[in-house]
């Protein structure tokens, strides 16, 4: 059994619940910390395959999860496509703004991701055969948003103004950014990903005239050139923030599962059993603690007690999370699943 493969696959619950934490390979583990010393460059350091993979197993390590999420960034995509990208400490990504003129690059795109691809095929072979292996990539709307932009932003009006004032050029930029997408994706499975996980963290941002263009198009695409490859391969579609427009997301075709974020109220269209939900805990519970943090994840197992789940965060891990409430917050789950499954 592969726990959350089997899941996402057959769309039913078991008697466990599957477990991982978005961003679980980083800053709050100190074995993290002793690896990202070395590198004075984090783009370096995710194409060093062999401590890529390494950083990607601690987490499995160190708690009882069922899934390891590859370490990596959504960013080497557009390093890759030839935008120069950096890291900066303190500031976050900082990107050579891309003019939506400009056409990508190609010519080294496989050849940056390999080290990555390796990871992958490393991780997978020192894997147990019942943990997951989980692939990703951004979505091409928040990947515009970091690329036009060229760092992270409130608004992404540099963005939001291409994407009004160029429509056609906008619409090739993605188009070429949904293509390298499917390929990337299509690799990393081939290389072992299990599943893979799409993260469109700026979906929120997207103006209502933009959306269906740019995020629900794109997503469209890039699972349907995922699934044409590899029909087996379940795909997890994060759009964090998105609200009432989730349902647009739920409409998406091939689509296995469904993240949603700390703001997403628990409506009834969440228990479709047509697909599985994903996430939802508040990542600050999960920093702060206490008995709200066992309550909240409770509140979660009990809505989705009849439907396929996968607990997960609402977003990323905080680096200042201390590691004791994340066992604090998986023995929760497990302990519930006891109750339930005995
Ligand atoms: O989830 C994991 O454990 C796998 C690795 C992973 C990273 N980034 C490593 C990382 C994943 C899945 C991501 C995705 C990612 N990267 C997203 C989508 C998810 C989300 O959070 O919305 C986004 C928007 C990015 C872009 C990005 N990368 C930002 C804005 C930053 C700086 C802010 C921050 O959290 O530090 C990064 C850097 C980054 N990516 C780090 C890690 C471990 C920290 C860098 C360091 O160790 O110095």
């Amino acid at each position: 059994m592969n726990l959350l493969l089997d899941v996402l696959q057959s769309c039913h619950r078991f008697e466990r619940t599957p477990i991982w934490f978005m961003r679980q390979a980083g800053r709050y583990l100190p074995e993290y910390q002793m690896i990202r010393k070395k590198y004075d460059n984090f783009l370096a350091f995710t194409r060093a395959s062999t401590d890529a993979a390494a950083v990607t197993l601690q987490p499995l390590q160190r708690f009882d999860l069922d899934a390891a999420i590859i370490f990596s960034d959504i960013l080497v995509v557009p390093a890759a496509l030839g935008q120069h990208v950096e890291f900066k400490v303190g500031e976050g990504p900082v990107l050579q703004p891309w003019d939506v003129h400009q056409s990508f690059d190609l010519t080294h795109f496989k050849e940056i991701l390999q080290p990555t691809l390796d990871a992958l095929s490393l991780v997978k072979s020192q894997m147990p055969p019942t943990k997951t292996l989980i692939g990703f990539a951004g979505a091409p709307w928040t990947l515009a948003c970091y690329m036009i932009t060229g760092h992270g932003s409130k608004d992404y009006l540099p963005t939001v103004y291409a994407a009004y004032t160029y429509p056609d050029r906008f619409k090739a930029m993605l188009d070429q950014i949904i293509q390298s997408t499917i390929d990337y994706l299509n690799w990393q499975i081939d290389a072992g990903a299990d599943v893979v996980q799409i993260f469109d963290s700026w979906a929120s941002l997207c103006p209502e005239p933009l959306f269906k263009h740019c995020v629900i198009h794109p997503l469209t695409q890039i699972v349907k050139g995922v699934k044409r490859l590899h029909p087996q391969t379940p795909i997890i579609i994060f759009a964090k923030g998105v609200g009432h427009r989730l349902r647009h997301i739920f409409d998406i075709e091939g689509t296995n599962a469904i993240g949603i974020d700390q703001m997403q109220p628990l409506i009834p269209l969440l228990k479709t059993k047509q697909l599985v939900i994903q996430g939802g805990l508040d990542p600050f519970l999960l920093y702060s603690g206490g008995d709200l943090l066992k309550s909240e994840i409770e509140r979660y197992l009990d809505f989705f007690q009849d439907q396929p789940y996968v607990f997960n965060l609402g977003h990323g891990i905080y680096k200042q999370t201390p590691i004791k409430h994340i066992e604090v917050a998986i023995d929760t789950v497990r302990n519930w699943d006891k109750q339930r499954y005995g």
